[in-house]
């Protein structure tokens, strides 16, 4: 007789804090980390989101949520731990020494963080991913020809990324599209491939965000909940959102609301047929519970049952990795073509902060 051993909830969310490798930027984070590892009531606070979210992002976000937006709570010493709630030029306190105040925190605010954790979804919309989009259309211009594409991106969150065409762009040196925008996105660039040029893009027939629960670039609640998504120490990423939130709130794109696996079906028979679509989505299918992916991929691929389909994503590392250093770590820029062979365009910072070109297309099947 085989005995099966499920794991609890507080044991799933102790294992998440445990090794929390997305938090590369964020010292406190990863200090508070390792609180939260070896704390029970603050482990089960955390385990109170709802399927497929990733507990830490919802857990902290939390926190800095009420740290920023409730003026008492501002005023605990947790506060003073967090470059984000500082004036500018202070320092912080010592992100190792954080922990206790984090706890004491919690203990004060419990019902106020597990209403945020209960029903808020980690949607950081990170602006910078844009980058990722436009690399992509750029490389499968060749492909579409002077066709016009129907874009829809999943997982939009705020639909900041399908603005791509409104913000200037700095990359290796080189600049590319809109100089004057208030929105200005620079990334370093290594490897020695080619880039393709960003300012040769397919024409576009239309936009299109989907999203489980659309952020509205209008509602100040909204705004502040992706604020507190954005980490402590990335200051020039909260000047960046608050800057295309402003220039996106001029002109929002339509979303859909809806999971993408019931809409997307209804979407294809409604796009023009035969006319080309590209389809991107970015730190979206990582928070698609597992036994929902099958389903989630076959609904971005039902996109393609009335058209030709390029598939652009940014979700998780090259496998395999086709760099000799992979120290660096990173996403793959995957494009799938309409005839359904993949290749990894480049690999990317998680925040779209880098680019690593990659000598030869790799193959991914
Ligand atoms: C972490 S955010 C990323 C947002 C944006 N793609 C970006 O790169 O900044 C993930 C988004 O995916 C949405 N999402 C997750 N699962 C989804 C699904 N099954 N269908 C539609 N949207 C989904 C969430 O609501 C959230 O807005």
């Amino acid at each position: 007789m085989t005995t099966k051993i499920t794991e609890s909830p507080r044991e799933r969310v102790r294992r998440a804090f445990t090794e929390p490798g997305e938090f590369r930027t964020s010292p406190l984070y990863r200090a508070l980390s390792r609180t939260v590892a070896g704390d029970d009531a603050l482990l089960d606070l955390a385990a109170g989101g709802r399927p497929g979210q990733y507990p830490t992002f919802l857990f902290f976000g939390a926190v800095h949520h009420l740290l920023l937006t409730d003026a008492d709570a501002r005023e605990h010493p947790l506060a003073a731990y967090y470059p984000s709630l500082l004036p500018p030029g202070a320092t912080a306190r010592p992100a190792e020494e954080a922990g206790p105040a984090l706890v004491d925190f919690c203990a004060r605010h419990a019902d106020a963080l597990r209403a945020v954790i209960g029903t808020r979804l980690v949607q950081t919309n990170q602006v910078q991913r844009a980058l990722g989009l436009r690399f992509g259309l750029a490389a499968i211009a060749a492909e579409i020809g002077d066709r016009p594409v129907h874009l829809i991106e999943v997982g939009t969150s705020a639909g900041l990324n399908l603005r791509f065409d409104r913000y200037g762009y700095r990359l290796g040196g080189r600049r590319y599209g809109d100089p004057d925008s208030p929105v200005q996105l620079v990334a370093e660039l290594h490897g020695n491939g080619e880039v393709p040029d960003l300012d040769a893009l397919p024409r576009l027939a239309s936009v299109l965000g989907v999203d489980l629960h659309p952020v509205d670039v209008l509602d100040r609640d909204d705004r502040q909940w992706l604020r507190a998504l954005v980490w402590p120490e990335n200051q020039d990423q909260g000047l960046l959102l608050a800057a295309a939130l402003d220039l996106v709130a001029g002109d929002p794109p339509p979303i859909l609301a809806g999971d993408a696996i019931d809409v997307l079906p209804g979407l294809a028979a409604s796009l023009p047929a035969g006319e080309p679509r590209v389809v991107y989505h970015s730190a979206t299918r990582m928070h698609v519970p597992a036994e929902r992916l099958d389903a989630f991929d076959a609904a971005i691929a039902s996109l393609g049952d009335t058209g030709p389909l390029w598939w652009l994503s940014v979700e998780e590392a090259p496998d395999p990795d086709p760099r000799e250093d992979t120290s660096r770590g990173g996403a793959a820029l995957r494009l799938r073509g309409p005839d359904g062979a993949s290749r990894d365009l480049a690999v990317v910072e998680g925040h779209l902060r880098w680019v690593e070109t990659l000598p030869v297309p790799s193959p991914t099947g």
